[in-house]
């Protein structure tokens, strides 16, 4: 499996979007394109960057009864994307439908993430607000599992989960981690980081960076950086 760098282009407009795609020249890195900017500009930012040749992670994180998903996904499947994803607690009936709706008749498809527990549901929100009485960890690890069962590709998690999760499903069960900081950079709101170096050690698949590189003063520059540390 490819290991790569995806950047989250996480602004509010197409506009911007691609003026930031714009500094890339030749490069085609690949992008992350999230609900904000797909709610605000709609299938066509979809079709433009995919167009200008970049790969593509929809992330919607779709969460609703299998056949609204199915449905769902075979829309987001003719949109010619790379990756999408969904909530596993969705069950394991959702996700396999979610996987059947993506599959085009030519019998390819997306890539199919799960996102497990969100990383700003804590312990305390698990046990008092969803009721679930398990330790976090031993709850990641099910979903985990539950989406390999039901034929998915691999999940989105913390850098700092990644090992175990290759260690539960094995080590072609993909991770995608968030959470990614250069040494000394500014972690904003995110809690559990790792440089870029620190995610390929533990063997994350892909690294998700948004504002270490959209906010850097050079983000071509930080691109590459992120690519050297993590691909080589
Ligand atoms: O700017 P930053 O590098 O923190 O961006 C991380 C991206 O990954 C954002 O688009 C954020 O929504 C997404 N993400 C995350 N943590 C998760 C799932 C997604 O940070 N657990």
């Amino acid at each position: 499996m490819g290991k790569d760098v995806i950047i989250a282009c996480d602004f509010s407009g197409k506009d911007e979007t691609l003026a930031f795609l714009d500094k890339f020249s030749g490069k085609k890195p690949y992008v992350k394109i999230g609900m904000e900017l797909f709610y605000s500009s709609g299938p066509d930012i979809v079709k433009e960057i995919k167009k200008r040749g970049h790969k593509i992670f929809l992330d919607l994180k779709l969460h609703d009864i299998p056949n609204t998903v199915k449905k769902t996904m075979a829309v987001l499947s003719s949109m010619d994307i790379d990756m999408c994803n969904l909530h596993a607690a969705g069950t394991v009936r959702m996700m396999k439908a979610a996987l059947e709706g993506l599959t085009r008749p030519d019998g390819t498809r997306p890539l199919l993430i799960a996102v497990t527990q969100l990383t700003s549901t804590d312990q305390q929100s698990l046990n008092e607000d969803l009721l679930i009485e398990r330790p976090m960890d031993e709850v990641v690890m099910h979903y985990a599992s539950c989406a390999k069962g039901a034929g998915l590709d691999g999940v989105v998690c913390s850098p700092l989960e990644a090992k175990k999760v290759h260690e539960t499903c094995g080590k072609n069960f993909l991770t995608i981690t968030p959470g990614v900081r250069f040494a000394g950079g500014d972690a904003g709101d995110q809690k559990r980081i790792m440089t870029p170096a620190q995610a390929k050690e533990v063997g994350s698949d892909y690294i998700v960076v948004g504002r270490p590189i959209t906010a850097a003063e050079n983000p071509v520059d930080a691109y590459e950086r992120c690519l050297e540390e993590f691909l080589d």
